[in-house]
């Protein structure tokens, strides 16, 4: 029996490691990815080594995390009930992928998370494993063990000299998930949702007061609806989104406090920090504004809402995603050009676009005279528009 355990180096993710050992017996492995949460991961090979794990995987997957999974979903414009940027739904899939991909290599027969069995990054993981490795074997340690409560942990942890950070050693104050595209804070001192959340929860936006009082202009250029450079500068995905992280960070850009819907049922309260991709999504849908056509721009958006649901829920890998981003993806042939935004005080304003495909024709809607639209044209337009307003008006009632 071998396992692929999904493993932070944290606290938690330790006690996993050594609990699979002693629970079940068996082989554990070891994969670390940096998705850009801005934490060391050496510490966690030194941690592994510690465990006496042979095979450990620390692998860079932030170029793959936002080329692959970040811009994707960026094309869509995807927001989860109206605000959120699904930060951390869209970087499950990626790492259970790896996961398998892993776990075919060590050949071993399970995989093993540190999700908790009320939220929804289990489902994200495990419908991902399922989807890629129909007969893998999954453990959920949060769903079996009996180290219910902070106490028990630290216990289990002393007992087999786990490292414990001074501060973890009482009740942790929120749970925090993060990567290139946000950091997330939930849970205990979050779980008053009347409660405003103090100042130290917030770790990578300066608050919008006390952000620089002069507005910071940028321009990004994007091709076939990806962006691909700031202020003329070529960048790689995950340096372009480090960039703009950067820029909206300084600017107090990209918070959010909101009550969402778990796909478990529960509500919770979760607060956001997504700098760089509150940019970027008023940047794409700037450059969007003059390249999409009514038709094509509508039908995207009234299907957002569903693509979106279903990176929530954990369908990344699902026949309905990839037909809904194969229509996306057709949808940006021509979503090319550079946006000019302002940045100011948690603000973002899209100032300026331009592009070699534009379909903004001054001609058409200048206010001056045109040689091109004819304006009795409207006038039967809006008559065969206002006929069954009329009728309906005839019978007696509007409806
Ligand atoms: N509620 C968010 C989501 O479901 C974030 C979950 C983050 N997990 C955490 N351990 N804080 O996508
Ligand atoms: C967890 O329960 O592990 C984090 C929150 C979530 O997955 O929704």
């Amino acid at each position: 029996k071998k396992v692929v355990l999904a493993y932070s180096g944290g606290l938690d993710t330790s006690v996993i490691l050594k609990w699979l050992q002693e629970a079940y017996g068996c082989e554990v492995v070891t994969f670390t990815a940096d998705l850009g949460q801005g934490e060391e991961l050496e510490p966690a090979r030194k941690k592994a080594e510690m465990f006496g794990v042979k095979e450990i995987f620390i692998e860079d997957l932030r170029e793959t995390f936002v080329r692959d999974y970040v811009f994707p979903m960026f094309r869509a414009n995807a927001l989860y009930e109206g605000v959120y940027l699904l930060g951390t739904s869209i970087a499950r899939p990626l790492i259970a992928k790896r996961q398998i991909e892993i776990a075919r290599q060590v050949g071993a027969d399970a995989v093993a998370h540190g999700a908790t069995g009320k939220g929804n990054d289990q489902v994200r993981f495990e419908l991902s494993y399922y989807a890629l490795e129909p007969g893998i074997h999954v453990i959920a340690p949060w769903r079996e063990w009996d180290l219910t409560s902070r106490t028990r942990l630290i216990d289990f942890a002393e007992k087999h000299q786990i490292p414990i950070a001074k501060d973890k050693r009482g009740e942790a104050p929120f749970s925090v998930d993060a990567n290139l595209l946000h950091t997330s804070s939930e849970g205990k001192a979050l779980e008053d949702p009347w409660q405003e959340p103090e100042e130290f929860v917030y770790s990578r936006t300066v608050s919008p007061e006390a952000a620089p009082d002069k507005p910071t202009y940028v321009e990004i250029e994007f091709e076939k609806g990806d962006a691909v450079a700031i202020d003329g500068e070529k960048l790689s995905p995950a340096a372009l989104l480090t960039r703009l992280n950067d820029l909206g960070g300084a600017n107090g850009i990209g918070r959010l406090d909101l009550v969402e819907n778990r796909f478990v049922g529960m509500k919770s309260r979760g607060v956001y920090e997504t700098p760089g991709g509150t940019v970027l999504l008023a940047a794409h849908r700037g450059i969007e504004s003059i390249t999409l056509d009514r038709g094509a721009m509508h039908l995207k958006d009234d299907l957002m809402p569903r693509y979106a649901e279903l990176i929530y829920n954990g369908f990344w890998f699902s026949p309905e995603r990839e037909m809904l981003q194969a229509l996306i993806d057709k949808s940006q042939e021509h979503v090319s050009g550079t946006v000019r935004l302002k940045l100011y005080k948690g603000s973002v304003r899209v100032v300026g676009r331009k592009s070699p495909n534009t379909l903004y024709s001054l001609s058409h809607v200048t206010f001056e005279e045109d040689a091109v639209y004819d304006q009795h044209d409207a006038e039967g337009f809006i008559k065969l528009n206002a006929l069954r307003l009329k009728l309906l008006r005839r019978r007696g009632m509007n409806s």
